[in-house]
């Protein structure tokens, strides 16, 4: 199996890791100098948000140099560093690769903008006005407004998902296709693991720019980027070519792993595996941050899942990124434990986002603080809440800077931080750290089958099995205690591990009970 499967993958943002020269902002170096706390958490890769030029209207996720580092994050020569003390200690280093867009500001859009007749002008969407002068069509930006810019020199619009600092790459150009590969090979060469490909399934747009449809179930209050369903702008038949190629120059390098960040219910992500398994190894299923928290839910959701999977396609499960509210401020604290034994023992890759292991929040943003555009553009949409520093331990600015950093910190950091955690053995971290090791050490949770054993009430029950190994993983979603769950397949197990204190090496039989918020994993007596 590839470390890609039998792996666990931890998500950093770079900026809120660990700052080393004092701006206020994560660096290359400070990951590197953290290396051994991941390390010692047990995951097996890091995956790290966008670190190359950009001018950060989308703080990152807006490349004006693909192949570069920004000073704000270090140097090239610093990113070999961390390539190379990652590998040292058996860490993949996974990069994110933005493709459908680029900055306003990268070379290839301001020649492109130029004129008409520009060398480049096909690089990019460009398109006349609607015969009324206004936009080509009614495609919308997911940030607000109009997905098109007019640009006045050229009497023509362009087209941009994102913000309009973020123009789309014309995927339909061989010429762009061929750039961006040789991007992934600068990368790949210099010893990168792998991609996370930014909204991998925007990549092609409808050849004919048809209007997307209106959304029926739009409902007042809710963005305006939902009024319409993204029939035409989103998810083209023509997008799994580019996965293809993309794909190839990925295996051109032997164990690399190529990500594609897809929103799209858990049937449309079949189609991004490839039609021979040639797409994306791992389609991310973002599906539990989407399904509300309780165990029927859950339990049809993998169902789902499970059942749309192709052949021989490897799973995989998210519970947070720096794009959706925290984890534990969605289920809870108490839940954030269930959730976290969930993650670790579905069958297939889990992704965790960084601080989830030590159960941070959303951080409150005061108005005046507000750095994410999406949140200055639509009030509320902001993402800064998720993106906070990692507190460290209980000094100034909790470790994580010498200076104020460029987001606050949580409120509650000199008391809830790693140091603090790992000395507690009952911490969410040491259960992370746990459930991580109890992963590598049972076949049955890496790559055994995935089993349905109950749902019933707040309580779901699953079975993991390979070989003669059979793990019984039951979940209290509820916050009251659950009595006597029957258990048709388990007569007898041992608890290998519990969410909550002092029920490890526990004997089971037939009959369980659960305490609120509790997860079990049991060891099926031979
Ligand atoms: C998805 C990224 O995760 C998000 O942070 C970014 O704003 C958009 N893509 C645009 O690149």
């Amino acid at each position: 199996m590839h470390w890609w499967q039998t792996g666990v993958i931890y998500q950093v943002y770079p900026r809120s890791f660990q700052d080393t020269n004092g701006d206020g902002v994560g660096d290359l170096a400070g990951i590197a100098a953290r290396l051994p706390y991941l390390a010692e958490l047990g995951v097996d890769a890091i995956w790290l948000s966008p670190v190359f030029p950009s001018p950060m209207a989308d703080f990152g996720y807006d490349i004006s140099d693909y192949t570069g580092i920004d000073p704000l994050f270090g140097t090239l020569a610093d990113f070999d560093t961390l390539v190379a003390r990652a590998h040292a200690l058996g860490l993949k280093v996974i990069l994110d690769f933005v493709p459908n867009h680029t900055s306003n500001r990268h070379p290839w859009f301001v020649e492109s903008r130029v004129s008409r007749q520009s060398a480049r002008r096909d690089w990019y969407i460009w398109r006349n006005g609607a015969p009324d002068g206004g936009p080509p069509n009614n495609w919308l930006s997911e940030f607000g407004g109009s997905a098109w810019e007019y640009d006045a020199a050229s009497d023509q619009y362009y087209y941009h998902a994102f913000l309009r600092e973020q123009p789309d790459l014309n995927w339909r150009n061989p010429a762009v296709r061929a750039a961006m590969h040789e991007v992934m090979r600068f990368w790949l060469r210099r010893g990168a693991d792998g991609f996370r490909v930014d909204v991998i399934w925007h990549l092609m747009k409808d050849e004919a720019f048809r209007d997307n449809p209106p959304n029926p179930d739009y409902r007042d209050g809710d963005p305006a980027y939902k009024s319409l369903l993204p029939f035409y702008s989103t998810d083209q038949r023509q997008v799994h070519d580019v996965i293809r190629e993309l794909r190839a120059v990925t295996d051109e390098f032997s164990d690399r792993v190529l990500i594609g960040e897809i929103y799209l219910p858990v049937e449309k992500l079949a189609a991004y595996y490839g039609a021979n398994l040639d797409g994306a190894h791992l389609p991310f299923n973002f599906s539990l941050i989407e399904t509300p928290w309780r165990a029927d839910a859950v339990a049809s959701l993998i169902e789902r899942y499970e059942g749309s999977l192709p052949a021989g396609a490897w799973p995989n499960w998210v519970l947070g990124n720096h794009d959706r509210p925290r984890l534990a401020s969605r289920v809870g604290p108490e839940q954030a434990r269930v959730a976290a034994m969930l993650l670790l023992t579905l069958r297939g890759t889990p992704t965790l986002y960084y601080g989830d292991e030590i159960g941070m929040t959303q951080v409150p943003i005061r108005p005046e603080r507000v750095c994410d555009p999406w949140g200055l553009n639509v009030p509320g949409q902001g993402r800064d809440g998720c993106r906070t520093p990692m507190p460290w331990n209980a000094s100034r600015h909790a470790g994580f800077s010498s200076a104020e950093p460029w987001l606050p910190l949580a409120a509650d950091s000199a008391v809830s931080n790693t140091e603090s955690a790992a000395a507690d053995p009952d911490s969410l971290l040491t259960l992370y750290r746990r459930l991580i090791a109890l992963r590598r050490a049972r076949p049955a949770l890496t790559h055994g089958t995935y089993r349905p054993v109950a749902q019933s009430g707040t309580v779901l029950a699953f079975e993991r099995v390979v070989d003669g190994e059979a793990l019984l993983v039951a979940l209290n979603f509820g916050a009251e205690k659950a009595n006597n769950v029957v258990l048709p397949n388990i007569y007898r197990g041992t608890v290998l591990l519990s969410s909550s204190p002092g029920r490890d090496g526990e004997a089971t039989a037939g009959h369980l009970t659960l305490r609120a918020d509790e997860g079990l994993i049991i060891l099926r007596d031979s």
